[in-house]
């Protein structure tokens, strides 16, 4: 049976959900309510909208399999193609599917059981003319539509995937989703213009963009417009703020579940609706150095053959003319989000006149020396003996030889923010700042020369505060002296 097959084209809870709401913004619906009722005796998920509805003989067409052709082409707002989507997601989902639909205050109703349909081995329709006992259908408005699945067969039950614990968290994972997928729907078009409310069991949805858009240190860069077959493609790159520009509890959420690594790449939106997340689309890979690039696409449905949309609307292909350009951007934009790692790369060693580190690189050796020119060095090995100098070269040269870069460099692919030198305890660092000051005066700089060298090199640079506050202490005990 057509049916007991379709359940089995790879749709999960969240996306199956995805494709209602789907038709639900289709429908012109500016409030769509998502229930679930995880604890009663039978439990059911409902998705009720305020569209327009439809009339019984388009409920009978839109639960037929194939009910449009889909060569015919769409509006701009529509966003179904195959007229297979209510069918396809319910039946993955649940074994019982209701529909109650109203248009201008008239109501009908539809109930597509595939038990009965096996037992009585014709696809048949219940149609009921109570609704009192369809849960939710009193929410309706005069007109709209409400999905309801029952016999979540797939979901929760003895047969079933999981225990009704798991369908909440499956829930809270859809949730997640729809804030993610439609979340230009849930903000609007400009600023709350627009805007369509959803909600799960009462609790309003927020959206979640992508592309931190409204923060001040994100970087939106030129955004460019490709006409394919006289349809426009509009394509924006954005480089995220680095973590050191955003709350911890920011960076962790725009990293999302799978990570910054993971998570670059395009976003494709079709009619707005987000559709594929996160790849490059096998034309770059998904490097570290890259991990803050996001670049959104926004293509209209009319390109569905091109870039081969598949039912769910899960993934696509861009076509090979768009390939070429997307190449062409990613070769563009591999620069800004390199440059926000390397500027603080090369703070490490490059611009400071005072390195404790030093970086060299010949054709194809790059190492990390440590400068015994240091002043702070320098001074220290001409107080020690002959033979004490010369052991604490070798010990510094050990330290050297054995800098953990394979480790380091692991970890900082990893998670670069969670990678942080060992901090030096208050009264190692006051000391270190003292001597550093008595060398560099001793060697004839002027105050303000010595401070520009300082606050140039690390450790002082990143706790310059503490710094300047050492400075007035060492200032007053000077005065006091004198
Ligand atoms: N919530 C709704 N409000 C109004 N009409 C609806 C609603 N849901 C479905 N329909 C009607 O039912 C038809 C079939 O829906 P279905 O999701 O199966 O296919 P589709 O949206 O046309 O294409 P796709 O397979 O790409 O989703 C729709 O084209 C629409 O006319
Ligand atoms: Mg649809």
């Amino acid at each position: 049976m057509l049916v007991e097959s379709l359940r089995d084209i790879g749709y999960s809870l969240h996306t199956a959900v995805s494709d209602v709401i789907d038709n639900s913004l289709t429908a012109g619906a500016r409030k769509i309510e998502l229930h679930a009722e995880t604890h009663a005796e039978v439990p059911a998920i409902g998705i009720l909208d305020d569209g327009i509805g439809m009339t019984e003989p388009e409920l009978l067409e839109a639960m037929r399999p194939g009910s449009r052709n889909p060569l015919e082409s769409r509006t701009t707002t529509d966003l179904g193609r195959f007229g297979l989507g209510l069918k396809t997601a319910s039946f993955s989902q649940c074994r019982r599917l209701t529909v109650v639909t109203r248009r201008n205050g008239v109501t009908s109703g539809a109930v597509w059981d595939l038990d009965t349909v096996a037992a009585r081995d014709r696809w048949i329709v219940e149609l009921p003319d109570d609704f009192t006992k369809i849960p939710w259908a009193e929410r309706l408005a005069t007109d709209g539509t409400l999905v309801v699945w029952q016999k979540l067969d797939r979901l929760v039950g003895p047969n079933g995937q999981g225990s009704r614990q798991d369908l909440v968290r499956l829930l809270d994972e859809t949730a997640g989703h729809v804030e993610f997928v439609f979340h230009r729907f849930l903000s609007g078009v400009k600023g709350r213009e627009g805007r369509v409310c959803i909600s799960l069991n009462g609790r309003s949805l927020e959206p979640f963009d992508p592309f931190h858009s409204h923060h001040p240190a994100t970087q939106h860069h030129q955004e460019e417009t490709f006409a394919l077959t006289g349809r426009n493609i509009r394509i924006q790159p954005v480089t995220l703020p680095h973590h050191d520009k955003v709350s911890k509890d920011e960076w962790t959420r725009y990293g999302g579940p799978e990570g910054y690594v993971k998570n670059q790449g395009f976003y494709l939106y079709r009619n707005r609706r987000l559709i594929v997340h996160g790849t490059w689309f096998g034309l770059a890979r998904q490097l570290e150095l890259t991990k803050l690039c996001r670049v959104r696409i926004d293509m209209p449905s009319s390109l569905d053959a091109e870039w081969k949309i598949d039912v769910k609307k899960a993934w696509a292909q861009p076509p090979p003319p768009v390939r070429e350009r997307l190449r062409r951007i990613i070769d563009r934009i591999g620069v800004p989000s390199k440059r926000t790692y390397t500027v603080r790369g090369s703070r490490l060693a490059g611009d400071s006149r005072l390195p404790v580190w030093t970086r060299s690189q010949d054709k194809n050796r790059i190492s990390y020396m440590l400068n015994t020119e240091h002043p702070l060095f320098s001074a220290f090995e001409h107080r020690l003996d002959p033979e004490t100098a010369d052991e604490f070269r070798k010990l510094v040269a050990l330290i050297v030889s054995t800098l953990p870069v394979e480790a380091l460099y692991a970890d900082v692919s990893a998670s670069a923010e969670s990678v942080e030198p060992a901090a030096l305890a208050s009264e190692d660092f006051k000391e270190i700042v003292e001597a550093t000051w008595g060398v560099l005066r001793e060697r004839g700089l002027s105050v303000d020369d010595v401070e520009n060298h300082m606050r140039s090199a690390d450790p002082f640079r990143s706790r310059w505060k503490d710094v300047t506050r050492l400075f007035q202490a060492m200032a007053a005990e000077r005065q006091g002296e004198s």
